[in-house]
């Protein structure tokens, strides 16, 4: 990140003005902002793959599309974090916050704009046969939503974490969890619990900043203390050398099953156990979120009565925007129960 960037990638608000030929929204219509920023008529978005649009691809990093409130490995675009945010391509980009739903509070929607698209796709790319089971790795906000949307499509879900506030928020909605510290070998004891097999499918929603290899905290510091053009192929090649949650998937779903990798992961230099995956016959998914795609399946259950996926009362915190830092403060290191906080400019 350079000095002066702004933050914030899960952004919505009122429109305030638009450019000369922008036809899809108008001054005064409430919208939510996708973080992957994308055209909608590309090769790539033609096929709903929103997140590689070749019309934003950051090419000179090698990476997929823009984001909005990134570093600059997906193009520095200033983020939602602000009093006002300038939309790219806004006549694909904002998703409008339907006519109908008038009355209802803005926290319905915001999460449009990252955690649940994807956390749907999460699902989605887990493949979980009718009736089947799934494990989801991590109870953050992602795997929070992984588990709502899988155990409202009537699938088994367990879930996995080690944050009490966490895992308890998991089972007021309904999900098998299991608490990390309790147990020395967290695969077997998912097998114990699915016949001996274990589950049809992993999601993986914690990525590479899990708790369990120590390895990589280091990199990060040393990153921390390098110079710029010195600290940045430290993170994307020598990378961040954590895959304790992918290694416990790869344990854990069962021979034949699917692997949903939506926690995100960097770097080149750790081994994967070919042999295990090859043997297991284990399938692989991955990426980051195409969120336009998934928008139309996911609105319906936010305009509902009931709030099925419990998006109204999702956020711990609601701070004003100067409360920013300590907003980043308190998540990071899982204070007073922060799991999402959101913030008001
Ligand atoms: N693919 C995408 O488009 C996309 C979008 C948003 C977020 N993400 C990624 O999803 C991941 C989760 O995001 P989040 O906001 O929920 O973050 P988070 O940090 O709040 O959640 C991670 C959770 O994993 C738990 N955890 C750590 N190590 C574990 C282990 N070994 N076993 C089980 N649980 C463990 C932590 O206690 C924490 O609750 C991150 O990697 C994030 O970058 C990806
Ligand atoms: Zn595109």
């Amino acid at each position: 990140m350079g000095e002066g960037d702004v933050l914030g990638h899960v952004p919505m608000g009122i429109v305030e003005a638009v450019g000369s030929e922008v036809t899809h929204v108008r001054p005064g219509d409430r919208v939510v902002l996708p973080f992957t920023i994308c055209c909608g008529h590309c090769f790539m978005c033609d096929q709903g793959l929103q997140s590689q649009c070749e019309t934003t691809q950051v090419r000179e990093q090698g990476m997929g599309a823009s984001l909005f409130g990134f570093s600059k490995l997906y193009g520095e675009v200033p983020g939602g974090q602000a009093e006002f945010l300038r939309v790219p391509l806004a006549n694909y980009m904002p998703i409008k916050v339907p006519e109908e739903a008038e009355g209802l509070p803005d926290e319905r929607f915001v999460y449009l704009s990252d955690v649940l698209p994807t956390s749907w796709q999460a699902v989605e790319y887990a493949g979980i046969p009718e009736g089947g089971s799934v494990a989801v790795f991590g109870l953050g906000p992602i795997g929070q939503m992984s588990s709502r949307i899988a155990h409202h499509r009537g699938h088994r879900v367990i879930a996995v974490d080690l944050v009490p506030e966490r895992i308890e928020m998991a089972r007021r909605y309904g999900i098998e969890v299991l608490d990390a510290n309790d147990h020395d070998d967290i695969p077997e004891a998912i097998r114990e619990m699915t016949g001996g097999r274990g589950p049809d499918s992993v999601i993986d929603a914690v990525g590479m900043e899990a708790h369990g290899s120590p390895a990589t905290g280091i990199t990060q510091q040393v990153a921390g203390l390098l110079p710029d053009t010195v600290a940045q192929p430290v993170m994307q090649e020598a990378g961040v050398d954590r895959l304790s949650a992918l290694y416990a998937a790869i344990n854990t779903v069962r021979r034949g099953g699917t692997i949903s990798l939506i926690g995100v992961y960097g770097g080149q230099a750790d081994p994967l156990p070919m042999l295990t995956l090859f043997d297991k016959q284990i399938q692989l998914r991955m990426g980051q979120a195409n969120v336009k795609y998934w928008v139309d399946d996911i609105m319906p259950l936010l305009t509902r009565g009931d709030d099925p996926l419990g998006v109204e009362s999702f956020a711990t915190h609601r701070l004003p925007l100067e409360e920013g830092p300590h907003g980043y403060e308190i998540f990071q290191k899982k204070q007073d129960g922060a799991i999402k906080i959101l913030l008001r400019p």
